[in-house]
């Protein structure tokens, strides 16, 4: 009889799409429809290296029919996101707009604009694949990408798509290796900021200080330009300070202690990416009190705000407004607020001034009334 009871809660459990693990969600419900848009993505992917492929008559067919199941399978996963904390939410809804658009524009044959959903496409599964931690690499695409010609993808083409690909570890190795060789050229390291897209690899994903410690010693040992080498030694200082973790304060404690004091410019971007992967934690607990629960958006905000990396976007303001919206009283939500009309308002500045959208300064308005 009991054990009849416990198969059956079992079932239950697996029947509702979740697990829950140590009070943590974890994401098998995900996985089929990830499976599939890899699947699809595989199979354009090559053709969207050059205009020709993409527009070529040949490949219509096969590019359509892919763009139609991700359109179709990112909805699945928009419906699965909506619940979860608002990042998440909000990156699920970006992946099933540009799929949506992609596929619609290369109906009508605009190809420019269906290439460019594209490419927003592949940025947004990179952006929700880095924006927190993961529990290991993706044994799935290790078999289906072996076939893949990533040489051909351009200097950091490759990293990025095995990062896409879930595929941590070896991402890391490929920076490694080009920030190693001697190639790099000044120009290259500010343009692509490799560095940054390095670290939120280790440190928000992997949770990992040892390993950019480690490159950044070696990188030390040769000459580099002043900026460089002063950014290298202040993320040296934080990724040690990260190690000596006190192991008594909550992912939401520590996380204030990291960016307590810290400068708001590139020598305090360890602390901030670290921050933002102990509160995406910190939100992923089943049992956090409300307060809590605004506290960590309006952190996870601030951090976003600094840590701006190309990895990311548009995350900042959504996380503010949630704080307000969950504790519009409380000793931050003010905060929270000029923030969160900064970030807007400096959005929509142009040359001719500031031109807000009705919407937004109708939402600007709302959220105000709530804190004042
Ligand atoms: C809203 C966030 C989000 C977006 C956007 C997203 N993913 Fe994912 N993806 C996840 C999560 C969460 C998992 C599960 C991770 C885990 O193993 O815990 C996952 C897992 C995967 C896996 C691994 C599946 C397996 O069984 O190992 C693949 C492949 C994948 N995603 C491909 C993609 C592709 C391709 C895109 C873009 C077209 C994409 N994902 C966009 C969140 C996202």
């Amino acid at each position: 009889m009991r054990s009849g009871l416990v198969l059956l809660s079992v079932c239950a459990l697996l029947l509702s799409g979740f697990r829950i693990k140590s009070g943590e969600k974890d994401y098998e419900d995900f996985k089929p429809h990830m499976r599939a848009v890899y699947s699809s993505l595989l199979t354009i992917f090559p053709l969207t290296l050059n205009t020709k492929s993409f527009t070529s008559k040949d490949n219509t067919k096969a590019i359509q029919e892919n763009l139609n199941l991700i359109a179709q399978h990112a909805k699945e996963i928009n419906t699965l996101a909506a619940k979860d904390e608002k990042g998440h939410a909000y990156l699920s809804l970006q992946l099933e707009r540009n799929a949506r658009q992609a596929a619609l524009k290369y109906k009508d044959g605009f190809h420019d604009q269906a290439h460019f959903f594209v490419e927003e496409l592949y940025d947004t599964c990179l952006s929700c694949h880095t924006s927190r931690s993961s529990s290991g690499d993706s044994a799935f695409t290790m078999d289906l990408s072996k076939n893949l010609d990533m040489e051909a993808m351009g200097t950091f083409g490759k990293a990025k798509f095995l990062a896409l690909s879930r595929q941590f570890d070896r991402a890391l190795d490929e920076y490694e290796r080009i920030l190693k060789s001697r190639e790099l050229s000044l120009e290259e390291l500010l343009h692509f900021d490799p560095l940054v897209d390095y670290l939120v690899l280790s440190v928000r994903v992997q949770g990992n200080a040892d390993r950019p410690l480690k490159t950044f010693n070696e990188l030390l040992k040769r000459p580099l330009p002043g900026p460089v080498k002063h950014d290298l030694e202040s993320w040296q200082k934080s990724l040690k300070q990260v190690k000596n973790r006190p192991k008594k304060m909550n992912d939401l404690e520590f996380a204030r202690t990291l960016i307590k004091d810290v400068n708001r410019d590139r020598t305090g971007l360890v602390n901030y990416i670290f921050a933002s992967k102990y509160l995406k934690d910190h939100l992923k607990k089943v049992n956090i009190s409300a307060n809590d629960k605004a506290e960590t958006y309006y952190q996870l905000g601030i951090c976003e705000l600094s840590i701006g990396e190309s990895l990311m976007s548009g995350e900042s303001g959504m996380y503010l407004e949630e704080s307000i919206r969950l504790a519009p009283k409380s000793p931050f939500a003010k905060r929270a607020y000029e923030l969160y009309e900064e970030s807007v308002t400096l959005g929509y500045t142009g040359s001719a001034g500031i031109n807000l959208p009705p919407d937004e300064k109708a939402r600007l308005d709302e959220l105000k009334k709530l804190v004042f």
